[in-house]
């Protein structure tokens, strides 16, 4: 039987890939330090090691299981954040991430190390979408340069100490016990404004777009680049897979689908357009397709339909109950 060890695995995405393993009988491994992610997140089945990544503890962890797959997705994931705290990004982001690829190198040679990067803030604003892996990167946050940074840190490991190594640049993830902090925020935010019937807000004239994928797709995709044969991860973006559905999506044609499958028609409030917010972002994943043999397969208005319909349960579950006697 085969091993992952999921970082991270506690979060959003990690908890769907560690579901997908699971399907496919591998044994999972999480560790997370709980920051953002939850226990009750985590799916029956997995063996859970609460450690910061940065810690002496999880390097033992990587050392120890030997896994043949460590899917790293433990992050500070606010670009916000990032903007104010770039030291507390890069000690997580950076830092955290030499610290398990020290531990591979020397303890755990074997084992496929697969990132999580981004392909939603990676290239800027000067690129004309759909981007493809080898277009210039430009990232203009420091959450996006400590993403690029790993990324070259792994061109390093791969051609100097001859780790095998995969970069996965994800779109904007949305669904299921997603955060509104994220990259896909927006997809909660306006989960949770149609569930309490507020308005929604759009900023700028709302006809930015950005490539929503649906976390079950990432999941799949993520099994893929863990256990497919690839090409030899030499340069940058030799072994960098965008993950996403090559559609930009406004995001007032998201407001539309969400209210749509929420059954509702909410007001739309405009705010001014927010400071250095990408105008167009999406990618092509014409490789993904080719290397990986993986496309998205859930649409958006079905994801967005399955998304509204989990924060729905989760919201009921919080009412207090009205009792009638
Ligand atoms: N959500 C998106 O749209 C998106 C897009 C591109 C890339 N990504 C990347 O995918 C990964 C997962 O994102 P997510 O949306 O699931 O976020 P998330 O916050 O739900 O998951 C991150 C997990 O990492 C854990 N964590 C954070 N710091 C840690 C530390 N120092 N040690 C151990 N665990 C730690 C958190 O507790 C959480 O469970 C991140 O690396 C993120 O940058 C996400």
């Amino acid at each position: 039987m085969s091993t992952v060890l999921i970082t991270g695995g506690a979060g959003f995405i990690g908890s769907h890939t560690a579901e997908r393993f699971l399907a496919e009988g591998w044994t999972v491994h999480v560790v997370d330090n709980l920051v953002t992610g939850k226990r009750e997140n985590l799916p029956a089945g997995v063996t859970f090691h609460q450690h910061d990544i940065r810690d002496a503890a999880a390097a033992e962890l990587v050392a120890s299981l030997q896994p043949e797959v460590i899917v790293h997705l433990a992050a500070q994931m606010d670009v916000r954040k990032s903007v104010a705290d770039p030291v507390f990004d890069a000690s997580t982001n950076i830092v955290g991430s030499l610290n398990l690829l020290e531990a591979v190198r020397h303890r755990s040679p074997r084992t496929r190390f697969v990132f999580s990067s981004t392909g939603g803030v990676l290239y800027g604003d000067h690129t004309v979408p759909p981007n493809v892996e080898t277009f210039p990167k430009d990232p203009e946050s420091p959450y996006a340069i400590a993403k690029l940074s790993v990324e070259l840190y792994l061109a390093y490991y791969a051609r100097v100490h001859g780790l095998d190594t995969v970069a996965l640049r994800y779109g904007n993830v949305y669904g299921p016990r997603q955060d509104p902090h994220g990259e896909a925020g927006v997809v909660a935010i306006f989960c949770g404004r149609l569930l309490e019937g507020r308005p929604l807000t759009v900023f700028g004239d709302g006809q930015q777009t950005r490539d929503y994928v649906y976390v079950a797709d990432v999941a799949d995709a993520t099994w893929r680049a863990a256990t497919r044969t690839l090409p030899a991860p030499a340069l940058l973006d030799a072994r960098a897979f965008n993950i996403g559905t090559g559609v930009g999506t406004p995001v007032l044609r998201l407001a539309e689908v969400l209210s749509a499958a929420a059954d509702r028609a909410p007001q739309i409030e405009f705010a001014p357009k927010r400071p250095g917010e990408q105008q167009e972002s999406y990618v092509d994943v014409a490789k993904a397709a080719r290397l990986l043999d993986w496309r998205p397969a859930v649409t958006l208005e079905d994801g967005l339909a399955r998304s509204y319909a989990a924060f729905a349960a989760q919201h009921a579950s919080r009412q207090p109950l009205t009792r009638t006697s």
